[in-house]
């Protein structure tokens, strides 16, 4: 069900001031979270889902955390990227695509690809359009020869693309190791749903964490600034504001560590001492050294991403990495 909130078919042959096209598909909040939430945090092994990470405050300080000393991801994989633009775009033909920029949020992670890929489209997707908004504007007016359409969708539980994305071929992007933070199944489930908006002539262009050393990886994700630290207790304020809890984030300390057997980093908020949170139909006592899973965060080898990506019914094309072998971005196709 498409619902339009806003919708302007752009002709830049015509007028000099382009505006984006906003389109919504399915509300995201049309299910109420609170029950799914109280179940997680009154089950024995205590969980709160990862997207309640980011709020209005929980957003802003993962863009702090992508600047971090400590956090080498985002740094890395844009070297990656400058580096090796050409090659990507010579591995696959994309030129002239519908670029479709997945988890967008700001949308600054596209701009720099625009002068190699030429895209006739800008398509980036997030939860909702109105975080969109703004940065899609303003790009817009930079970039006035490329179409941009705006989609509000919830990706991980279904992805449709709106019938006004019509340039080929189509090239996804998936930056930033998203992908990690499914656990391995819902990593397949995600990326067939990919696999299934592409044609033959599609391409996917998704970036990896890699499996390094513990203590890199156990130090990127608790970083000295304790940046990270206030993004994980930052859950707690959200988690009371949907569900009604009285969480006092003062009490919870941020634990992350790296999961050998599992390949993931795992953050999880410990409390520091016995207390009891309440909500209105019921209450779960929690005891001094006890955790709430917040976040997985699965690390790869180039081969074991190759393979989920081969269950997916997709095929590498070629992938790059950094000097040190920290991060890959997977140039990749439909299998044949
Ligand atoms: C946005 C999911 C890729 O897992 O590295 C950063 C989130 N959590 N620091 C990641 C995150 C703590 C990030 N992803």
């Amino acid at each position: 069900m498409l619902r339009r909130i806003y919708a302007v078919s752009v002709s830049p042959a015509r007028t000099d001031k382009p505006s984006p096209a906003f389109i919504q598909t399915a509300a995201p909040d049309e299910l109420d979270p609170a029950p799914g939430l109280i179940n997680g945090i009154d089950s024995p092994h205590a969980s709160i889902p990862p997207w309640f990470l980011y709020d209005q405050i929980g957003s802003r300080l993962f863009d702090v955390i992508t600047v971090l000393p400590n956090y080498y991801p985002t740094r890395t994989e844009a070297e990656i990227v400058a580096t090796n633009l050409r090659a990507m775009c010579g591995a696959r033909d994309v030129t002239g695509a519908a670029l479709i920029d997945l988890g967008a949020a700001s949308c600054a992670k596209a701009p720099p690809l625009f002068d190699a890929v030429r895209p006739a489209q800008y398509v980036p997707v997030d939860i909702s359009v109105e975080f969109l908004r703004d940065a899609v504007t303003k790009l817009q007016t930079e970039h006035p020869e490329i179409e941009m359409i705006g989609v509000g969708t919830d990706f991980s539980k279904e992805l449709v693309l709106p019938a006004e994305v019509t340039a080929t071929p189509r090239l996804f992007f998936y930056p930033g190791s998203s992908i990690g933070n499914y656990d391995p199944p819902e990593a397949r489930g995600f990326l067939k749903r990919v696999r299934r908006q592409m044609d033959d002539d599609a391409t996917l262009w998704i970036g990896v964490d890699l499996v390094k050393d513990t203590e890199t990886l156990e130090r990127a994700y608790d970083d000295d600034l304790g940046v990270t630290a206030a993004f994980n207790r930052n859950i707690l304020r959200n988690v009371n504001r949907v569900a009604g809890t009285d969480f006092r984030p003062a009490e919870w300390r941020h634990v992350a560590l790296y999961n050998e057997d599992r390949h993931r980093i795992e953050m999880h908020l410990e409390a520091t001492r016995d207390l009891v949170v309440t909500w209105a139909a019921g209450q779960r006592p929690f005891a001094a050294g006890e955790r709430i899973h917040t976040e997985s965060s699965y690390k790869f080898t180039l081969e074991s991403f190759e393979a989920v990506l081969h269950d997916a019914g997709l095929d590498t094309i070629d992938a790059w990495t950094d000097p040190q072998r920290w991060f890959a971005m997977f140039v990749v196709a439909p299998s044949t």
